[in-house]
């Protein structure tokens, strides 16, 4: 089962992320078998991935030979029994379980017995993928960030039967890849997608609750909080309709949850079909000659905006880690290199002092009176007994 530099690599789905897995593993020397149902789809991707390494050439950060090596190394293959000789499969299809059961279960019948299989799925347990499978012992999830070749981390998932030494040999492949790996439970959302709710959930209620508009929430993210993008911006470059979809799955997955409600806001942009950046309008106008709200550069407004989000993330990172989700590095790692944090949330409040964290919450909680703004227990313990999250102090 042991991966190595000769490892054979097979990606079914060539799509934006099984294109982008495809590319990082030629780029590190991998013969990669890049399989699609649909054979149009194998030229897009060719064509997208030529473009891409193009750029690079122009840019001056490879040279030509470099990316004929990369793309000689890339089969496009348009059926799956060039997977016979491959020691690894990454499952990217569309991300429907029905979908992904069949394919896994064509792909298993080929595949050798110590090939690994993996999905790369967002919002699937890896449990229901392995429901399907002869040999779930070999599958695990292996979840990539898009764009796959720039982004850092990938999450590691294994699942209820996954055999401990195919998430290891699985994890030392993709650290080779100059990859940060973090290892999460099988759990809805992982780190990344469970963690990050809040950056969207807190600041669609403050915009609900008129308390700013979304041009100064960003604000108040971008320059007083040191994030690249504000949750508005960012949520217009998803698209409300992708992020809206993941918000309700995260939802139902933790049974109807407070922490996790969906907003009317974004529902009724979805609905009118203001999707944002893809459809020319989102809470931004992107349209030409669009006259866009300017935010209100009240620095004690915009920290008050800022601290609420960050303890409602802060709160999130502790429930990661109270419930075995992952460690405090891999939580903070995750935030970090998947979406860009200035800072791990952990650390952050470890700085701000878990106690301060503490009494923002309860100050929200008792205002509201809501079971959202719940603080975590190990918050309350961290806070009650003078402890960091990180052991450093
Ligand atoms: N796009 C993202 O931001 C992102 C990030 C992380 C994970 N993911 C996950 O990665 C997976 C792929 O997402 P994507 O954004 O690349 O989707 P995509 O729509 O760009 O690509 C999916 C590809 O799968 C192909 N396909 C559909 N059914 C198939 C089948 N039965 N067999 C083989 N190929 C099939 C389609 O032709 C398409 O090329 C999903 O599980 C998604 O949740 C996506």
């Amino acid at each position: 089962m042991s991966l190595n530099k000769s490892s054979k690599i097979g990606v079914a789905g060539a799509g934006t992320m099984g294109t982008g897995i495809a590319q990082i593993a030629a780029t590190f020397g991998h013969d990669v078998y890049l399989f699609d149902a649909y054979p149009e789809q194998l030229e897009t991707s060719k064509k997208s991935l030529e473009n891409i390494l193009n750029r690079q050439v122009e840019k001056g950060r490879m040279s030509t030979d470099e990316i004929e090596g990369i793309l000689s190394r890339i089969h496009f293959v348009d059926h799956i029994k060039d997977f016979a000789g491959c020691d690894i499969v990454f499952e990217a299809i569309v991300e429907n379980l029905q979908a992904k059961k069949d394919q896994l279960a064509r792909i298993e019948a080929i595949i050798s017995k110590t090939c690994i299989l993996a999905s790369n799925t967002s919002s699937l347990s890896i449990a229901s993928i392995s429901s399907g499978l002869k040999k779930p012992v070999r599958f695990l999830g292996i979840h990539f960030f898009n764009p796959a070749p720039v982004m850092k981390l990938v999450e590691i998932i294994p699942g209820i039967s996954t055999e401990s030494e195919c998430t290891n040999h699985a994890r030392r492949l993709i650290s080779s890849w100059n990859k940060i790996t973090v290892l999460a439970k099988d759990t809805p959302g992982f780190i990344v997608n469970r963690v990050a709710r809040p950056f969207y959930g807190e600041a669609l209620r403050i915009y609900e609750e008129g308390i700013a508009n979304h041009a100064t929430i960003d604000w108040a993210l971008k320059v007083l909080g040191g994030f690249k993008m504000g949750p508005f911006e960012l949520m217009d470059l998803i698209g409300h309709d992708v992020n809206y979809a993941v918000t309700e799955s995260v939802f139902k997955a933790f049974y109807y949850d407070p922490r996790f409600k969906p907003s009317f806001a974004q529902k009724r942009l979805v609905e009118a079909g203001r999707l944002g950046k893809k459809s020319g309008i989102g809470f931004y106008d992107y349209r030409e000659h669009a006259n866009n709200t300017e935010p209100h550069l009240d620095e004690t407004l915009g920290n008050e905006i800022l601290n609420r989000i960050l303890v409602m993330l802060i709160n999130e990172a502790a429930d990661a880690l109270f419930m075995n989700i992952a460690t405090v590095e891999d939580v903070d790692l995750a935030m970090k290199h998947g979406v860009n944090y200035p800072k791990g949330l952990l650390e952050w409040a470890d700085e701000l002092g878990p106690n301060w964290v503490l009494s923002e919450l309860e100050t929200l909680q008792d205002y509201y009176g809501e079971d959202r703004y719940r603080p975590n227990p190990l918050l309350k313990q961290k806070a009650k007994d003078g402890e960091y999250f990180h052991e450093k102090r």
